[in-house]
């Protein structure tokens, strides 16, 4: 359950741990007190240590400077990972958005084309034809959890359709992904690094197989041409990066058309100002983003050399986390940023992150949050909560928002 009396500053206890279940229920009161009075605090990651940066102009700054690297191995001389783990984890470890320049910009040259606003506009009429379907579907039920009927096929099948999975593919396709999503509750994290994620890189590598043998205009079909054109992308690499486009563009998409739903019904007045005025689509995603995204911190920079920012000094090799989150509630970038306004203009939140690992898939996650909504809006004018809004169960997950289950009534 989400606490159901706030946190006062005074009781924050601390080093704050991001993995506890007391920042997951309170995270806009640490986000303030972090932003107030520490703004660069030594923190806690579960049981990795990290630095967190919480004002806007110290998250973005650091995002844009060099003298942090995604990769730990640069800045520490030790590992990739401050762990080892099984090659298949550490694969998926490995991706282009824990590598630095020049490795970054190779790997995203690769895979860049496919995300611009115009290679997306083909898929535009399908997802308003895959939402429509789902709705047919989910309004013969009575209540529904609108995550399993709706928030979730959405972004499978888009990303199923755009890398090229096929239909005989696809259940084990989606089983893969939910080793990928388990993995992140800690009941299941052993069981999901020792045996599913085994599983998910074999069942990648045969589905790579039969894709050489039956090549298609894909985003799967290109990134094999590139390895085998050698050079260019190693199989490790052709792996990893199918990892990351998949886990990238899923749960995200999940969880920010969810969190639009519930912030929406919590806020009834911005609802109905947004039935009244679907022309606020554009900017009440962007707000959505801001208020209640879904992402609330990138994957940590290492310091290459010792940095010091307001007083403190951040050694060489240590994790510094920029926590978007708190970034997007700053009140010297927003007026009023705990209130939730979908005519907020300018908006420029970090709810997709900054700098060279700015969000490649952000104009698909835009395109299918914005049909997704519309339809769902116009098609339920009595959208509800089928439980009691406390009864709302937002997951601990460290640097996510995101809910267990939206139980709704349509119609
Ligand atoms: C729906 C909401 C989404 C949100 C809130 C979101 C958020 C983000 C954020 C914050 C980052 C930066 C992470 C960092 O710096 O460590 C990022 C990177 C990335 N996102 Fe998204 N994302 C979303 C959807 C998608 C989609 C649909 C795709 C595409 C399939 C995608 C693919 C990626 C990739 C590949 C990166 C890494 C880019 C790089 O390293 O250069 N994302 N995303």
């Amino acid at each position: 359950m989400i606490a159901s009396k706030p946190l006062e500053r005074d009781h924050i206890k601390h080093p704050i741990n991001l993995a506890s279940k007391t920042f997951t229920a309170n995270k806009y009161v640490y986000y303030a007190w972090l932003r107030e009075e520490a703004p660069v605090y030594k923190g806690k990651l579960s049981i990795i240590s990290a630095y967190f940066l919480s004002r806007y102009d110290d998250c973005v700054h650091m995002l844009k400077d060099p003298r942090f690297v995604r990769n730990r191995a640069t800045a520490t001389g030790g590992g990739r990972l401050p762990f080892p783990l099984p090659k298949s984890v550490a694969l998926m470890a490995q991706s282009m958005i824990v590598e630095d320049e020049p490795e970054h910009r190779r790997l995203r040259t690769l895979v860049h084309q496919a995300f611009t606003p115009r290679a997306l506009a083909h898929l535009e009429e399908r997802i308003e034809r895959l939402t429509h379907d789902l709705l047919d579907t989910a309004e013969r039920q009575g209540p529904v959890d609108l995550i399993q009927a709706y928030a979730l096929p959405i972004p499978v099948t888009v990303i199923k359709e755009l890398m090229g999975v096929s239909d005989e593919d696809m259940p084990k396709f989606r089983t893969s992904i939910r080793a990928l999503t388990d993995g992140l509750t800690r009941w299941s994290l052993f069981r999901t690094m020792f045996w599913d994620l085994r599983h998910a890189v074999t069942f990648v590598r045969e589905m790579i197989a039969r894709k050489r043998l039956d090549p298609r205009d894909d985003i799967l079909t290109r990134l094999i041409q590139a390895e085998e054109q050698g050079e260019r992308l190693s199989e490790d690499e052709l792996v990893s990066m199918i990892f990351l486009l998949i886990f990238a563009g899923y749960e995200t998409t999940v969880h920010l058309i969810t969190n639009a739903v519930v912030t929406l019904l919590q806020h009834p007045e911005q609802l109905a100002q947004l039935r009244a005025q679907p022309e606020l689509m554009t900017s009440a995603v962007e707000e959505i983003l801001r208020y209640n995204g879904p992402v609330q911190g990138t994957k940590p920079g290492y310091a290459i050399e010792n940095v010091t920012l307001h007083g403190v000094t951040i050694r060489k090799g240590s994790a510094v986390m920029p926590l978007l989150g708190a970034a997007n509630r700053d009140e010297t970038v927003f007026a009023d940023p705990e209130i939730f306004d979908i005519t907020r203009s300018p908006n420029k939140h970090l709810g997709f992150g900054q700098g060279i690992h700015y969000c490649l898939g952000a104009p698909l996650a835009r395109m299918e949050t914005r049909i997704a909504l519309k339809n769902l809006l116009e098609r339920s004018p009595n959208l509800r909560l089928a439980v009691e809004p406390m009864a709302l169960k937002v997951q601990t997950i460290p640097l996510w928002h995101r809910y267990e289950r939206l139980p709704v009534m349509l119609g």
